[in-house]
């Protein structure tokens, strides 16, 4: 009998497990359900994909989407939206909002906002405290739960977990990896006066300095060990945790960001001031160097993009009032492939970090792979489209981008989500369907 998709992608140039291969991929309710030459095949809607890539959907497994309470700068929609834009097919949603998503009301209260409103898939982490500590082992359970966050210094919003004790305590409260903001909240307040002096943005990698960083995370491997939980270090940011990282691969992942990859101290300071401030800082050209190095030897396992939107008004306080954070979600690919078309990561390796690693890392049942049984997640990118970033583009609440401004090689032309065509050359198409993402191990 003659096979039958719902979808066919027909003839593009996939990065698949087995490598980067020219093929078609038939899809059946929802699922990628062949693979190879289906010419054969019938399908009810057929997708041209010649000259293009395909690549499993982003997992974009750092973005705050500040909703509720803080909804003047994103809110689930708007955030989805410039996710779908990037080629983005899945979010993980950080717990500082307003209120903080540290019980299952909180969670359960964003699962219930998402429904009908989001443009890609989701999930969302629970934020540790000092009293939700023991009660975690139940939380990271729940259904689209992404995890747990832990907030060793503090940030945007009052989640915060500061001392060993109850740091402990959260690491012995569940068996899923846990994902840490590591910067060490002793040392950050013996050092604010040094923003205070200091009315400018650049001072920033000077108050968060390296040591502040690395203080926290050597705490951090120290528990881990002891507790022999697995964590995962979020936006890494210098060469003294890349070492250490390196020495505990097997307790610990890391991810870095788009923007510690392609900005530097002090040049992002000038040109863009505050724009550039966020938590932990861009730092300098030797940190930089670092983390790529550690992506072209494996020791990264996750790009993430810390979409963290700000309203510029809120961004022209003068420092250190200005918040820290910049939005990443729509420009994490574009800004990503142009590092592969400059010949700096491949292909190949751009998805293990944008797609694999995210699914691998947190645990996530069926997505990150183009593979029979797999999600239909995917993006299609044509390598040829030349483009400049731009404010005007972005579809995130804020309106801005710390990218505007630089050129860059191969754009995301759709964007499937379990098999619906949610974007189109740029444009939203249908309603958002998006779902709460799923676990291994945990009941969806
Ligand atoms: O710069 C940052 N902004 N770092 C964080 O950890 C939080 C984020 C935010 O929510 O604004």
């Amino acid at each position: 009998m003659q096979e039958a998709f719902d979808l066919l992608i027909r003839q593009g140039r996939a990065v698949t497990p087995a490598g980067v291969v020219e093929t078609d991929i038939g899809v059946r309710a929802g699922r990628i359900a062949g693979l190879g030459d289906l010419s054969a095949a019938r399908s009810a809607e057929t997708l041209d994909a010649r000259r293009l890539l395909v690549l499993p959907g982003v997992i974009d497994s750092q973005v705050h989407l500040r909703e509720p309470g803080l909804e003047h700068k994103e809110d689930l929609e708007t955030g989805t939206a410039a996710a779908a834009l990037g080629g983005v097919t899945a979010v993980f949603e950080m717990p500082n909002t307003k209120p903080a998503t540290t019980d299952p009301g909180a969670l359960e209260d964003k699962l219930r906002r998402a429904r009908g409103r989001v443009w890609c898939d989701v999930a969302f982490l629970v934020g540790a405290s000092r009293e939700n500590a023991d009660r975690l082992v139940e939380y990271e359970r729940l259904p689209g739960c992404a995890g747990i966050k832990v907030f060793m210094g503090s940030s945007t919003g009052s989640l915060l977990v500061e001392d060993d004790e109850t740091l402990e305590r959260v690491l012995r409260s569940g068996v899923r990896r846990v994902a840490v903001h590591a910067e060490d909240e002793p040392r950050l307040r013996e050092r604010r006066t040094l923003a205070e002096s200091r009315h400018e943005p650049a001072a920033h990698p000077d108050w968060r300095d390296e040591e502040t960083a690395l203080r926290a995370t050597r705490r951090l491997l120290a528990l881990a060990a002891t507790t022999s939980r697995p964590v995962h270090v979020l936006h890494v940011t210098t060469a003294g945790e890349v070492l250490l990282l390196a020495e505990h691969k097997d307790l610990a992942s890391m991810e870095v960001t788009p923007q510690h990859l392609t900005f530097a101290a002090p040049e992002c300071y000038e040109r863009l001031g505050s724009r550039a401030q966020m938590n932990p800082p861009i730092r300098g050209e030797e940190h930089r160097a670092a983390l790529w190095h550690a992506v072209e030897t494996g020791i990264v396992d996750v790009i993430g993009s810390d979409h963290a939107p700000h309203t510029l008004e809120e961004k022209a306080r003068p420092y250190p009032a200005s918040p820290s954070g910049m939005p990443g979600v729509q420009t994490m690919l574009p800004v990503m492939l142009e590092h592969v078309a400059a010949g700096r990561l491949r292909l190949e390796r751009l998805v293990d970090l944008l797609c694999a690693g995210p699914a691998r890392v947190y645990g996530v049942a069926g997505k990150g792979r183009i593979a029979v049984g797999y999600d239909a997640d995917l993006v299609l990118v044509d390598p040829r489209i030349e483009r400049t970033i731009e404010d005007a583009m972005v579809r995130s609440r804020c309106g801005w981008t710390p990218f505007a401004g630089m050129p860059v090689r191969g754009w995301p032309v759709a964007t499937i989500v379990r098999g619906h065509l949610v974007m189109r050359d740029d444009e939203l198409l249908g309603e958002p369907a998006g779902r709460p993402v799923r676990f291994l191990g945990c009941p969806a």
